[in-house]
């Protein structure tokens, strides 16, 4: 945060969102860029937007549920802020080789996910990177004042097509301020601390464009890298058990469950004298604290049966799958029935 400047989400922030979540609550989204502004513009009536994108590289897990449920929030905050969603298709293609029309099978199901999540169909312009002609256009035209050695100081020694793609990422963040949206406007990004390169990118080139377009640079909400179910701190496709997917079988969601990495002690006797650990659980603060138990109240007295050695892990991480499966379960049943919506929404952008 202090070498490059991100500031620290306070409590004097958090006091003024009109409604809580949970993730503000307890630490999840850290810290901002300008979140001042938008907050303004929430206290004020003022139009905003935010703005997010996924890139479609595979179904939903809990890290896409996570900037999920950030940008539903965000949109909640006033009926003035409006959604703009990209769907990556030129970024999963540049970096992971995936075809455009692959991408858009991935797109209908993620966009499942995101209304069976609450997003509000109204209220937000989706589109792909590879339809959208004013973002290739911007990405075209930050080109013309980026040079190689930004990029590679950014991003390292990279392959010309995440460069490109990170310029159609400012094009993204900078779209919803286009005139045909409305003009300039306050807009907020929720990320993951790993985007904060593409927001200093955009911040930059927003500023070197300012004449021209009148953007305001954008504003950013961080949340914190989480662990992946084993206890890896990055998650990877060629580790299977670490990751969630929204929509996997409730018996395979349950065994990765019953494996996660947990802060227990070597033996039953040790965890019984000494408790547990939960500050290290993947259980208690990746499931149960990030994810999965919205009740602060509950959450506490979790903790506190486990430091204290009350229960062992075998019978918290029934009890704590309880919790998760019926949430999958009523997250499963709403998404079955999102495909013609989410279709639609993919086909015309914008159902408002
Ligand atoms: N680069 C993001 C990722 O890796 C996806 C993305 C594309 C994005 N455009 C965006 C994120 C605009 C935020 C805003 O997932
Ligand atoms: Fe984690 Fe539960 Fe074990 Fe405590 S008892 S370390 S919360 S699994």
């Amino acid at each position: 945060m202090e070498q490059f400047g991100i500031q620290p989400l306070t409590e004097e922030i958090a006091k003024r969102l009109p409604h809580s979540h949970r993730l503000v609550r307890r630490g999840v989204i850290f810290g901002h860029r300008d979140f001042e502004l938008v907050l303004e513009a929430i206290e004020g009536g003022g139009e905003y937007a935010v703005m997010t994108g996924i890139k479609p590289s595979g179904d939903f897990h809990l890290g896409t549920k996570l900037t999920s449920e950030e940008f539903i929030y965000f949109l909640s905050l006033s009926p003035r802020a409006r959604g703009f969603f990209a769907i990556a298709d030129l970024e999963a293609y540049a970096d992971n080789k995936i075809p455009l029309e692959e991408s858009y099978r991935i797109a209908v199901s993620n966009l499942m996910d995101m209304l069976a999540l609450g997003l509000d169909p109204k209220r937000v312009y989706v589109y792909r990177q590879s339809q959208e002609m004013p973002v290739l256009k911007l990405a075209f035209i930050f080109s013309r004042s980026v040079t190689y050695n930004t990029l590679e100081a950014v991003y390292g020694p990279r392959p010309f097509g995440l460069y490109l793609s990170a310029l159609v990422q400012a094009g993204d963040i900078l779209n919803p301020q286009l005139p045909d949206h409305g003009g300039p406007k306050p807009t907020l990004v929720p990320v993951g601390a790993d985007q904060d390169p593409h927001i200093r990118l955009t911040r930059d080139i927003a500023k070197r464009y300012r004449e021209e377009f009148g953007f305001l640079p954008p504003a950013a909400t961080y949340h914190k890298l989480l662990r992946d179910l084993t206890g890896q701190a990055k998650m990877s496709k060629r580790n299977p058990m670490g990751i969630l997917y929204l929509n996997e079988s409730l018996e395979s969601a349950r065994k990765k469950v019953m494996y996660a990495f947990t802060g227990g002690r070597a033996t039953a006797e040790e965890q019984r004298r000494l408790g547990g650990e939960p500050e290290k659980c993947v259980i208690f603060l990746e499931l149960l604290s990030v994810h999965f138990l919205d009740d602060d109240k509950k959450l506490g007295e979790w903790y506190w049966e486990c430091k204290s050695g009350q229960i062992l892990c075998g019978e918290c991480k029934a009890r704590a799958w309880s919790v998760i499966e019926r949430w999958l379960k009523r997250h499963q049943e709403r998404r079955a029935k999102m495909r013609d919506l989410a279709e639609r929404l993919l086909e015309e952008k914008t159902l408002a």
